[in-house]
């Protein structure tokens, strides 16, 4: 006998095969002299129905014990199946019980529970549905991804989780200590004396690993790096994360429209990856989460991204019949509804905003001609607005060091970044691709939380 997974047997079972399966039971039905029950191991949506019949030993006994939320490992012979739904069946003829699940209290029910209901139950909740689709997704989109680049010769580099430097220059990281709390050291002026912490200066938890992909782009020309990254930003939106997966590759000898051309091949080939790996899973948002779904990645992989500069995207907001909430200007950061506006109504498909007024965007973007503007570009997606984000980087010693200065970013602490643009420096261009983000795109779930397997946000580190 063999061990085999679900989506195997599903997909290229026999009939007369012997096999064993070990899963989950997820439904079970007693009819006279017989039962079924359904056993879902993870491999796929669909689960393996198996068939118990009374003259098995132990019948009375191991039905007792298989409800739904248990756990058993069954072997038995495939046999075509009589009913509608499935190809293929199993007809039990040992079954062993690992764990029961007591039907008194065993919170998940065949019923449908709401997201946030399955939020609080998060340890449990891979075992549904939709959240078990959403993580073989995840997970193709994961392979899809390093697939992409590393077709391309692109080297991954780990960055670190570490840091001492606040890449977007935003404020919003979380400090790493070792001190004790409530014993800070401090100095003469009475502040808290950092150089005695573990690192001998303030560190933080990274929210970008993109200085140091910078530093390796100057070696290997191109790298990307795929790891977790982090934000003290307290926004409870349903796009938001204080723990999120970042992919961030990085160009050397690259100008912002190569870096457009980068993001644009790279989305289309992650969805047409997803598209003939999990169709099964893609089937069943579409039916029931988003019914746009598959017409959306139809779209995606077949139509060019519009691209649009930033001065042109606000005279098309000036211009539209909409009222926002947030009055259009130029010299404004984009608000989500504007975001939405141009991919969902005005172009109904991704748009890539280019050139941002400098004064919105972080340091190390290239300044363009005329001073006004950055070589930045925002990819922003229907139904979530922006995805990536992204720029040409600024490569002139000068120029960056003023910016630094205007921008009030310590340039002690980044002496290294600098002395990048002292020896060998070249135009290079890269962007960020939020990974959760892409999950939501891609299966249309409405929140960020049910798209990675422990979420992290403000007041919620459960699990
Ligand atoms: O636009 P961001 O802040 O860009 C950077 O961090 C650059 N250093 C990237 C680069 O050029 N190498 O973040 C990039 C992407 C966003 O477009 C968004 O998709 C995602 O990261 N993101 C978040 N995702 C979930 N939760 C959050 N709090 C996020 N903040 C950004
Ligand atoms: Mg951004």
């Amino acid at each position: 006998m063999e061990f085999r997974r679900v989506a195997d047997i599903l997909k290229n079972g026999q009939p007369q095969e012997s096999v064993i399966i070990k899963g989950w039971v997820r439904t079970k039905r007693e009819l006279k002299g017989f039962a079924f029950a359904e056993v879902n191991d993870g491999s796929s949506l669909a689960g393996l129905q198996i068939v118990l019949d009374s003259s098995l030993e132990q019948y009375e006994s191991t039905l007792k014990k298989i409800n739904t939320g248990s756990s058993i490992e069954v072997a038995g012979q495939l046999v075509a199946s009589q009913g509608k739904g499935q190809k293929i069946e199993l007809q039990v003829s040992k079954v062993t019980v690992y764990g029961e699940a007591n039907p008194e209290t065993y919170p998940l029910q065949k019923k449908r529970h709401s997201f946030e209901f399955l939020r609080e139950i998060n340890h449990l909740r891979a075992k549904t549905n939709t959240i078990g689709a959403v993580f073989r997704v995840r997970n193709a989109c994961a392979k899809a991804i390093h697939e992409f680049f590393q077709n391309k010769g692109f080297l991954w580099i780990h960055s670190p989780i570490i840091t001492t430097s606040d890449c977007e220059g935003a404020g919003e990281m979380f400090t790493v200590t070792n001190f004790d709390l409530d014993k800070l050291p401090k100095n003469e002026e009475g502040k808290v004396d950092y150089s005695q912490d573990f690192f001998g200066k303030p560190a933080f938890l990274t929210v970008s690993g993109q200085l140091q992909a910078e530093v390796m782009a100057m070696a290997f020309q191109n790298v990307y790096t795929f790891g977790p990254t982090f934000r003290a930003e307290n926004s409870n939106t349903s796009r938001h994360l204080s723990e999120f997966w970042m992919i961030e590759p990085e160009m050397a000898f690259c100008d912002l429209e190569g870096d457009q051309n980068l993001a644009e091949e790279f989305l289309k080939y992650i969805f047409q990856y997803v598209l003939d790996h999990c169709p099964e899973d893609l089937e069943f948002f579409n039916k029931w989460i988003d019914k746009t779904i598959l017409g959306n990645i139809d779209n995606i992989i077949n139509h060019e991204f519009e691209r649009v500069t930033y001065t042109k995207a606000i005279a098309l907001l000036e211009k539209a019949s909409k009222k926002f909430d947030f009055p259009v200007e130029w010299g404004i950061d984009l608000q989500s509804e504007h975001e939405r506006y141009l991919a969902e109504e005005l172009f109904q498909k991704p748009v890539i905003v280019t050139n941002y007024p400098k004064d919105i965007k972080a340091f190390y973007m290239r300044l363009d001609e005329g001073e006004k503007t950055v070589s930045a570009m925002d990819v922003l997606a229907p139904g979530i607005g922006e995805i990536i984000g992204g720029s040409q980087r600024e490569e002139r010693l000068d120029v960056l060091e003023r910016r630094m200065q205007e921008t009030n970013v310590e340039t002690d602490n980044l002496w290294w970044y600098l002395d990048l643009r002292r020896y060998g420096t070249v135009p290079h261009a890269g962007f960020g691709l939020g990974f959760e983000r892409l999950v939501q795109f891609i299966t249309g779930m409405k929140n960020i939380r049910d798209v990675i397997p422990f979420p992290r946000t403000p007041d919620n580190a459960e699990f």
